[in-house]
């Protein structure tokens, strides 16, 4: 028989059960019946709604919009900064606000679809209890009338994207351990839209939350690199891609390398060539995310593959500002990916994209399960951003005897899935091409116009 999540998480609700896990076993709590029938129906009401998908270019222009705001403001006596000058801030926060529990909704929804026995797969039912509180707390929101509410408001987006930071790990986990009751197409398309999804809610929540710092003139939380560069929210709209390959090379070395067998292996040199004066508008976390795995994996695989020459290989960035995209491509001398292909059953290089063990053996690995449980566990997740790791780096090691594992996270394989995801998210793409034997080149495309839609399903 089979027996699906829906009707398995859905009979917890509306039984008036709540979800719990004890030791890893998942049992329910008795509580209102009518109260978790009234749920499912707001759910129903939410996830029959369309998520409103943006362009890049529509978030930069309601922020921008918010200027207008600023100089009606200026023009009010300065001691008397009125709410109606703020109008665009407050519709920000509303559409926020009503936008977020559509998009929650419909991934409750996925889950409740998969097959039942992947909610009793450790980190799936703390995924979907985050889910169902976040939506909850979303829904019954009250509407956001005035500064001191978006102050507010802010606050509360701010504690919900701290909670909800372990969430992929749990998820990759999950999922993982779920993968032999899955075909790899219901999976892979399962994660997608999941981490698709959670991306986009995130942007929305950290645009918001940037806009309200900048026009409310309070940058103390906004990073230290963003107050000097030209941005709209999240969105920086002449990024230095030079820059950004630099600052993610500067984080590498400034990690001590706590892989055993490339302790006394040098890292290589980066060179970056071709148009290297290129800038464009994006959101500078997701390109340098990016940038950075792939350095990283390029980094790791030369020294592996030269660590008994007396001198490595660098490894190349090339930049290409083409009319409708800005192209990366990172290569390096790393032996290709034909071994570990072979080593973990890797028809193509895009399976190592996949969440499934059928094309990516790594995923039931039993070092990277561990290794996934561990970050799990943390309530930081994994650093969404390299700023945030060069901070959090700096900031640890000024600690005396304080030794910094910033950025030092057991492999757990989301590095590439998330670069891919990232990549597709505006309409980009990643790719990989292996000439085995030599090394790999990974193609990176980003949109410069910023017209494509966000790649939600709606
Ligand atoms: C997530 O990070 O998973 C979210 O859904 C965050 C969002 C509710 C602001």
């Amino acid at each position: 028989m089979s027996f699906r999540l829906s009707q398995g998480l859905r009979a917890l609700h509306d039984s008036k059960n709540t979800l719990h896990s004890v030791n890893g076993l998942l049992w329910c709590r008795n509580e209102s019946t009518a109260l978790h029938f009234y749920q499912n129906k707001q759910l129903d009401l939410y996830a029959s709604r369309e998520a409103k998908r943006l362009t890049l270019r529509q978030l930069v222009f309601y922020g921008r919009s918010m200027n207008e705001d600023r100089l009606v403001k200026a023009s009010f006596p300065a001691n008397n900064p009125s709410d109606v000058t703020f109008s665009h801030l407050l519709q920000s926060a509303n559409y926020v606000r009503t936008e977020l529990p559509v998009r929650i909704a419909h991934r409750i929804r996925d889950l409740q679809s998969l097959p039942y026995v992947v909610v009793t797969q450790e980190g799936v039912a703390k995924v979907y209890e985050l889910y169902w509180t976040a939506f909850e707390k979303f829904r019954r929101y009250p509407p956001i009338k005035n500064l001191e509410d978006n102050k507010e408001f802010c606050r509360f987006l701010s504690n919900i994207l701290h909670e909800h930071a372990p969430v992929i790990p749990n998820l990759s986990l999950g999922l993982s351990l779920s993968s032999p009751y899955l075909t790899p197409d219901v999976l892979d398309s399962f994660m997608r839209r999941m981490l698709v999804s959670r991306i986009s809610r995130r942007v929305l929540a950290e645009h918001h939350i940037a806009l309200s710092q900048c026009y409310l003139g309070d940058h103390a939380s906004s990073g230290r690199r963003d107050t000097s560069e030209a941005h709209v929210g999240i969105i920086f709209t002449a990024i230095d891609v030079k820059k950004s390959i630099e600052q993610c090379a500067q984080l590498m070395r400034v990690q001590p390398s706590k892989d055993s067998e490339l302790a006394d292996v040098p890292l290589p040199e980066i060179i970056i060539e071709g148009h290297t004066e290129t800038t464009f508008s994006y959101i500078r976390a997701h390109l340098e995310y990016i940038v950075f795995e792939l350095l990283k994996n390029s980094m790791r695989a030369t020294r592996l593959n030269h660590r008994n020459s007396s001198s490595l290989p660098p490894v190349r960035a090339t930049i290409a500002a083409g009319a409708n995209d800005i192209g990366i491509r990172i290569s390096d001398e790393g032996g290709g990916l034909h071994t570990i292909q072979t080593q973990y059953g890797i028809k193509s290089p895009s399976d190592l994209f996949s969440f499934s063990h059928t094309r990516n053996s790594t995923r039931m690995e039993t070092g990277r399960i561990g290794a996934l449980r561990t970050v799990s566990a943390r309530p930081q997740g994994v650093w969404a951003t390299v700023n945030e790791q060069v901070q959090a780096w700096e900031e640890i090691s000024a600690i005396p005897g304080k030794d910094p594992e910033i950025g030092n996270h057991p492999r757990i394989g989301i590095g590439l899935p998330m670069s891919n995801i990232f990549a597709n998210y505006f309409g980009g793409s990643l790719e990989l091409v292996s000439m085995d034997g030599w090394g790999t080149d990974a193609f990176v495309r980003l949109p410069k116009l910023g017209t494509n839609l966000e790649g939600i399903e709606v």
